[in-house]
């Protein structure tokens, strides 16, 4: 029985595809024509194909099927950089068969990589920006990660120098954070002291901060743009605690700062404020270069106050360019396109470039903001926008659908508009968040505008975009956030 056969009698359930050959694949009708005949074969899904096609035939089954997916540009739940400059990509598609692990054989590219560092220690305002190392990573996750093990191995070196126990660390951070945080203490073992929101705050209150720390806390977390409001943890207030508690009773607990989007704003829209290694506590931060570091996904950065934080333990060394260079990251190889493309940016954009993008980024925020203030329907969550993300809600009476059904009814306009619940105990205010990014012109947030006027219009006068048991389905999810 040939394989055609025993997928016909349905004894294989997971027939291999009998793809034609290549042997004269593209010879439909005889000529070269283009979309061939694979247009009409299913494309194999679960088992690996037995013969190849032609390049162009993969290049346009592949090309054409993605752009089923969404719009990336009208994605505006992401912070993820999607425009980035003809000459950056330039640089992407250079580097893009560089293994950066591979320090032997890309020095300059991994000298690249500590440049970035530096430069990113002299934008967060470390003490002295030579001493600072770090590590490009995958995102903010990667880099969250690896800072707080390197807390948690310092905590424990401390402990065991003094002839302390040290097998019950904790981490103390708030609700208010990526679910990273989470995974970290879950996955290297360290006990997660999360504060909770307040119906009314959603962001850290130091009170509690120094309620939950003690001798075994490895770090505090804060962030600056949080990922549910686009808000500011009080840092330096948190500091000036620590500080406190430091020469009270010895404890000198590290802040590792979560700036994954904050920390290409913050530096360029309130240079004055104090968040950074201007604090004295602050040892660690992070940030999404694929976020306001304006670059294309794959890149986050880890730098550290000085290199006395990086315990040698975690660290693998090369020394080929005349000093040790830290390597420390969960993955081997990586791309080198992304680190190349930050360093792009750097040189591109400098501080006066970068000020700039985010001058307009916030001008279309408050633009945002003042639109769906004076319509009367929405109350805004974070008036003050220390980020060009906007959040809002329904005001209270203002219709008689909620926020997932403006959502979803704003898909059908093609944007992706999120709506969720507030982590506990603020998990019954539901809210909508619009990213500004680089690449949202006021063109393009007038359409925006234009949509969630007519998606309105809309459930105003159907109720309901949803069925009802859409809205159940709506429902247990929020009761289960
Ligand atoms: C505050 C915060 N931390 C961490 C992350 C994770 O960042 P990444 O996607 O770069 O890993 C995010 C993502 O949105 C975030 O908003």
């Amino acid at each position: 029985m040939n394989s055609q056969q025993e997928s016909a009698s349905g004894t294989d359930r997971n027939p291999r595809p009998n793809w034609p050959s290549t042997a004269g694949a593209r010879a439909v009708g005889g000529d070269d024509l283009p979309l061939s005949k694979y247009f009409s074969e299913p494309m194999p899904s679960d088992v690996f194909p037995e013969n190849g096609m032609p390049a162009r035939d993969a290049y346009d089954l592949i090309h054409l099927g993605l752009r089923v997916d969404g719009q990336p540009s009208m994605n505006l739940a992401s912070f993820v950089t999607t425009w980035m400059e003809p000459e950056a990509k330039m640089i992407i598609a250079e580097a893009e068969h560089t293994n950066h692990i591979d320090h032997e054989e890309y020095p300059i590219a991994s000298h690249i990589e500590s440049v970035c560092i530096k430069m990113l220690g002299d934008l967060w305002n470390a003490p002295d920006p030579v001493d600072c190392v770090g590590v490009a990573t995958v995102g903010s996750s990667e880099a969250i990660m690896l800072g707080l093990l390197a807390h948690k191995f310092n905590w424990r070196a401390k402990r065991e120098a003094a002839g302390l126990a040290a097998d019950k660390p904790n981490v103390v951070f708030g609700a208010e954070t990526h679910i990273m945080w989470d995974k970290f203490a879950r996955y290297f073992d360290v006990e997660m002291r999360k504060i909770p929101m307040a119906p009314d705050r959603y962001v850290l209150d130091p009170d509690e901060v120094l309620e939950h720390v003690d001798e075994n806390t490895i770090a505090v977390g804060a962030v600056l743009g949080t990922t549910f409001i686009g808000e500011t943890d009080p840092i330096e207030e948190l500091n000036d605690r620590l500080v406190e508690l430091k020469s009270e009773k010895g404890w000198d607990i590290p802040i590792h700062v979560d700036a994954a989007s904050g920390g290409f704003i913050t530096p360029f829209s309130r240079p004055e404020e104090r968040w950074d290694f201007r604090l004295e506590q602050v040892a660690t931060i992070n940030a999404s270069g694929h976020k306001y570091g304006l670059v294309f996904p794959g890149i986050g950065w880890l730098v550290f106050r000085n290199r006395q934080l990086l315990p040698e333990d975690l660290i693998f060394s090369v020394n080929y360019l005349g000093g040790a260079q830290p390597t420390f990251t969960f993955n081997f190889s990586r791309g080198s396109a992304m680190v190349q493309a930050q360093y792009y940016n750097f040189l591109r954009l400098g501080r006066r470039g970068y000020t700039a993008v985010v001058e307009n980024m916030l001008a279309n925020a408050k633009y945002l903001n003042e639109v769906l203030e004076s319509s009367g329907r929405f109350e805004i969550l974070n008036p003050e926008l220390p980020e060009p993300v906007v959040t809002f809600r329904l005001k209270e009476g203002a219709a008689t659908y909620d926020e997932f059904q403006l959502a979803d009814r704003l898909r059908y306009h093609g944007w992706i508009v999120p709506a969720y619940t507030l982590p506990p105990n603020a998990e019954h205010i539901s809210v909508m968040r619009v990213v500004i990014r680089n690449d949202m012109s006021r063109d393009k947030l007038e359409m925006l505008v234009w949509s969630i006027a007519a998606a309105m219009a809309h459930l105003d006068e159907s109720g309901s975009s949803q069925t009802p048991s859409e809205r159940k389905t709506h429902e247990a999810q929020r009761q289960r956030c």
